[in-house]
């Protein structure tokens, strides 16, 4: 192996910088060279490859975003599309490929790999923790960091006003983001696409906590179980003249300082990934974490895997929310 590309592809997370930063620096010690992609599969197809050294990773790894850039490319998602990428990686010489990035970014490289017998290697990197066979994907540590410094800060004001707030935070069709910030911010009500709720028995559920004494109320959602705004007037009509409040963090949560857990996660992510590339490897892997253990599987099994959601957890946040 004597030249690799790493590309940043989907939504962004905090943590990519430092997964970069970790590929660049243990292939330089490998003597391997390193081509930065930008703007993920879309420079891939139009050639936007820049070589990479220590310096080009410098005084990042504490920075939310990508300094790659990131993208979405529906043109990858057509043969035309990734043929044109393998010419550009064939004119580079890339021998190896790292993705950073969710399960439509792992998707893109498995067909890309299959189609040219490229090795590649996939870091998860998204807010969502939305891959079955990692414990934690890049990113989702500072998101939930992020929310339930929001969430704090709502709970003051609720409480001093004795009021009711919907938050709702992202993770697509993932709940996770909802529940571990939920969990820990001491959320009353948590509502995630993975568990059918009421809104008749969670109205009921409020106006008793105000009978109970507990005259604040959080109630986090998950994007994928609904929207906020709607959801106020939804609840409003069945609160006998509750007013309640919403805060829809978006974009918020997906920037911002990486939290030490993503950081280190990058960091072991990025070397595996690259120790991976240099042994040599058949087809596409995708790396990740289990039992704070370092894996790598083929990327065709990870994408197969059922997610199993943390139902215990779900529990355990609902049985002290109360
Ligand atoms: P994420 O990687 O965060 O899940 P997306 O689902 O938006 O983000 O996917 C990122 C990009 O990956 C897409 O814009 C597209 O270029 C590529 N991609 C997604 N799904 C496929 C697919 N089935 N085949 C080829 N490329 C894909
Ligand atoms: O995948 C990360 C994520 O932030 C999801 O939580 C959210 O549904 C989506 O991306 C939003 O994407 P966009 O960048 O198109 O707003």
């Amino acid at each position: 192996m004597k030249k690799i590309a790493v590309l940043t592809s989907g939504g962004d997370a905090p943590g990519m910088n430092a997964a970069i930063r970790a590929v660049v620096r243990t292939a330089l010690d490998e003597d391997i060279e390193v081509y930065g992609v930008e703007r993920g599969y879309i420079g891939l197809i139009g050639g936007s490859l820049n070589r990479m050294d220590r310096r080009s990773v410098s005084d990042m790894v504490h920075r939310g975003g990508t300094i790659l850039k990131t993208a979405r490319c529906p043109e990858f998602n057509t043969v035309e599309g990734r043929r044109q990428a393998a010419d550009v990686l064939g004119a580079f010489g890339i021998d190896g490929l790292v993705v950073i990035g969710g399960d439509g970014s792992f998707r893109g490289m498995k067909d890309l790999s299959d189609e040219t017998d490229l090795p590649c290697v996939g870091i998860p990197g998204t807010i969502d923790n939305d891959l079955a066979y990692t414990d934690f994907t890049l990113g989702f540590d500072s998101a939930v960091n992020t929310v339930l410094s929001a969430i704090n800060s709502v709970r003051d004001t609720m409480t001093s006003h004795d009021r009711a707030c919907v938050i709702e935070v992202m993770g697509r069709r993932c709940g996770d983001i909802a529940v571990y910030a939920g969990l820990a911010g001491g959320a009353e009500f948590i509502l995630v696409p993975e568990i059918p709720y009421d809104l008749d028995a969670l109205c009921g559920e409020i106006k008793k906590n105000r009978i109970k004494g507990k005259s604040s109320n959080l109630i986090i959602l998950a994007e994928g179980a609904g929207e906020c705004y709607q959801m106020k007037k939804d609840m409003e009509a069945k609160l006998n003249g509750l007013v309640l409040h919403t805060v829809k963090l978006g974009y918020i949560q997906r920037g911002g300082t990486p939290t030490m857990a993503d950081r280190i996660l990058a960091a072991r992510c990025g070397f595996r990934a690259v120790e991976l590339l240099k042994n040599g490897i058949d087809g596409a892997r995708v790396v990740g974490i289990k039992n704070n253990a370092i894996i790598d599987l083929p990327v065709s099994e990870a994408l197969a895997m059922p997610r199993v959601f943390d139902k215990e957890l779900y529990k355990i946040a609902q049985i002290l929310g109360r």
